[in-house]
């Protein structure tokens, strides 16, 4: 079968392509930081969930200089809830070596030796904020290209097989020609053509080029290798909420799991089920347990609340309202609910 038509492809994107914060209107030029940070936090992350929070990163933070001058904590609290955090540490150590150097560097090699850009982002920004002729292979762009050239070859050793077939698709001469729009065409083709589960092969501009549509085999692209399960983890944690309606926080060791973010105290996430000493003695309420899944394992939380006179040494008194990761803002609506539950019974002792 012949190489699906890159010019079919782009005319396509120009009609259907998403309006997105992040992008130029046809015709601008990209704002390499903007193209940047989205590209970061896109990473493991669903568009419509990125859409609010690169809204307001662009507001605090206007250009890279501004981004660059901001502290490490506020930075994290903006990206509390997006996940991965060492993408955010990442991200103004870059914003600090690229407000130095004066710009972004155009070229593949100078921009994968930034902090927190691998292949994927280095071609992604290259192709999109400075034309260079590279396919970033995503997710959505590894499902077209399996697709297209019927590669039935598992997930993840079929990588290197398919980011071959997507820089065939690549190499054609509009598709270098715009190389931001043919990688952004792609892009829209997985997200909302191309589709996982029920590919909507029908409207598809390359329908007729696709060896897995011929072959009725579009929706089963691409084979995974099955995943070992995910092991369990334990621990708990406690809500103590202060006389003026503080909750007792602490800030994570940098590096690792959630690194540098803010935490409710806890046993730590490997404890045994049941290990549950409280940090201090008071009027502990069982709050259930939450649950939350990490990429490489599952963990449960047991929660405990309290109403505390005063909050236990080496813990900030913080406002619920505090950015947290998650997990940690799971964990605390369920201590509040209880502690909430708890006084509307001592108010109400005959109800
Ligand atoms: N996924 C990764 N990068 C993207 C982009 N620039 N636009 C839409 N979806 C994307």
């Amino acid at each position: 079968m012949s190489l699906p038509s890159a010019d079919c492809l782009l005319r396509w994107y120009h009609v259907h392509r998403r309006v997105l914060p992040w992008r130029a209107a046809p015709g601008n030029r990209p704002d390499p930081y903007h193209v940047w940070l989205s590209e970061i936090m896109l990473q493991q992350t669903v568009v419509a969930t990125v859409i609010p929070y690169f809204h307001r990163f662009i507001e605090r933070y206007p250009t890279i200089v501004d981004l660059a001058a901001a502290a490490d904590e506020e930075v994290l609290g903006l990206w509390a809830g997006l996940g991965y955090y060492a993408r955010a540490r990442n991200l103004t150590r870059c914003a600090r070596a690229v407000a130095a150097a004066g710009g972004f560097p155009a070229t593949l090699e100078e921009l994968r030796r930034l902090p927190g850009i691998g292949p994927y982002t280095a071609a992604a920004v290259g192709a999109i904020a400075f034309g260079l002729p590279v396919v970033p292979v995503d997710g959505n762009v590894e499902r077209v290209a399996a697709r297209i050239f019927a590669i039935e070859t598992p997930l993840p050793a079929a990588k290197v097989e398919i980011a071959t077939a997507a820089a065939r698709l690549g190499a054609q001469e509009a598709a270098c020609a715009s190389p931001g729009d043919f990688a952004q065409a792609l892009f829209d083709l997985g997200a909302t053509v191309c589709t996982p589960r029920s590919p909507s092969c029908m409207i598809c501009p390359w329908c007729e080029r696709c060896a897995a549509q011929a072959r009725a085999i579009a929706a089963d692209l691409p084979r995974k290798a099955r995943r070992a399960a995910r092991p369990m983890r334990h621990g708990t944690v406690f809500v103590m909420r202060d006389r003026s309606g503080a909750i007792g926080l602490r800030r994570r060791p940098p590096r690792g799991l959630l690194g540098g973010m803010l935490e409710l105290p806890g046993t730590g996430l490997d404890a045994a089920p049941g290990d549950t000493d409280p940090p201090c003695p008071a009027d502990w309420v069982e709050a259930g347990s939450i649950g939350h899944v990490f990429t490489h394992f599952e963990l449960r939380l047991l929660v405990l609340a309290a109403e505390v006179s005063t909050l236990p040494p080496g813990l900030e008194a913080r406002p619920p309202e505090t950015p947290l990761p998650t997990v940690m803002r799971k964990a605390l609506v369920a201590g509040l609910a209880a502690l909430d539950d708890d006084d509307s019974g001592k108010k109400n002792p005959g109800s």
